[in-house]
């Protein structure tokens, strides 16, 4: 049966202006191809440790299926807590100022947190390139993203923010490992990023989700260690390959987490909460082995394409953003149409950015594929 009324008329602009034609455009492209190789998603391809796998299904069987606490299962909040004050010094004894919430992914605590913060007309900063989602977001909250331009080494340090900075400004967004660059910032650059929203009375917003996807000798530097007017946002979809198990965490001022708790109330409810159980021991787990080998394939990323093309060599997430070589006249879209001719899969880089110079490889895909994929785009390049 066809709809009788006229559903056009009555979406809002909200969701009419929201851009999904980026990504869509790419894999609509590689339609044709018979055996893509694959190297366009956002997506760890190892699987669910199977702690966590036998930690879900006895949380299932032990009947741990309904609603949780607004704020998250007690001990798995109790073990984010843990993680914070080993990882950037945080307390959360009572009259700390500070809270944690669990949220439905990192996605959930970034879209509480804009509709928290942001009304008609504030503005939020964000780096360029960013992670798709995020000017999405501040248009859902009515307010304006508003881009800080990271090109050439994707560093959005305290110097390019402050000239952003408005009376309309209520946020700044870190993504330190960056999706889809891998830049990862210094201590001395998240401590002034930090210094400098205080000094503006500004909430920074971190967006950690790759805080475990750090090649050595980089070390992941939060922020939060510097200031406590900061919220962390972190996740387990990646560190430990759960994507679809929406799970995130949100921790910073009390009076905002408060208040986020109260929109996910009423909107999210919680957190899935068998899987919420399944994660409590998660930050025991050993990440080495998948650091290792996500090291290993970084540095295929950097030997294959290093001297072919302009490339910021990825120092976490699991992202490289390489340059299309001016020499080839190419946008970022036009050289990845041609990838695509040859079956491997990229992303143009106007989907994370207002320019279009760059593209997206993930090197979240299996050895063989990774090397093959990296070869055609060696010799394209
Ligand atoms: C930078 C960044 N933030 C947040 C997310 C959202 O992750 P999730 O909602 O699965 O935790 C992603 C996923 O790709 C990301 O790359």
């Amino acid at each position: 049966m066809t709809s009788s009324i006229d559903i056009e008329r009555l979406l809002a602009p909200r969701v009419l202006e929201i851009e999904t034609s980026g990504i869509r455009r790419a894999w609509a492209l590689a339609a044709n191809c018979v055996d893509p190789i694959n190297l366009s998603i956002g997506q760890p391809d190892f699987p669910v440790p199977d702690e966590l796998k036998a930690a879900a299904i006895a949380a299932i069987r032990n009947d741990h299926n309904g609603y949780t606490q607004t704020n998250g299962d007690a001990e798995l909040l109790a073990s984010i807590e843990k993680k914070l004050t080993k990882d950037v010094g945080w307390s959360f004894e009572e009259g700390s100022g500070l809270s944690a919430m669990v949220t439905s992914g990192t996605a959930g605590a970034l879209t509480l947190a804009c509709l928290a913060i942001l009304g008609p007309g504030d503005e939020i900063i964000i780096p360029d390139p960013y992670f798709v989602i995020y000017p999405t977001l501040a248009r859902i909250a009515e307010g304006k993203a508003v881009l800080c331009h990271t090109y050439p080494d994707f560093r959005m340090t305290a110097d390019r923010i402050e000239p952003l900075i408005t009376l309309k400004t209520k946020a700044v967004l870190l993504n330190s490992p960056g999706n889809p660059t891998g830049a990862v910032l210094l201590r001395e650059e998240v401590q002034a990023v930090a210094k400098l929203c205080r000094e503006r009375g500004i909430l920074l917003i971190t967006d950690e989700i790759y805080d475990e996807f750090i090649f050595p000798p980089t070390v992941h530097a939060s922020p939060a260690s510097y200031s406590k007017d900061v919220l962390v946002i972190r996740g387990y979809s990646k560190t430990h390959g759960c994507t679809g198990w929406r799970l995130g965490y949100a921790a910073g001022p009390s009076r905002l987490i408060d208040e986020m708790s109260k929109l996910k109330q009423q909107t999210f409810v919680c957190a899935p909460s068998a899987l919420q159980k399944a994660v409590v021991d998660a930050h025991e787990i050993d990440l080495t082995p998948m650091l290792n080998k996500f090291t290993e394939r970084r540095n295929m990323v950097v030997d294959y394409l290093g001297d072919v093309t302009e490339l910021t060599k990825p120092d976490g997430s699991f992202f490289a953003f390489p340059r299309v070589p001016a020499h080839l006249g190419l946008s970022g879209s036009e050289f990845i149409a041609k990838a695509i001719e040859k079956d491997v899969l990229v992303i143009q880089g106007s989907v994370f950015s207002a320019r279009d110079t760059h593209f997206r490889i993930s090197f979240a895909a299996p050895d063989d594929q990774l090397e093959k994929g990296l070869s055609i785009l060696r010799s394209l390049l």
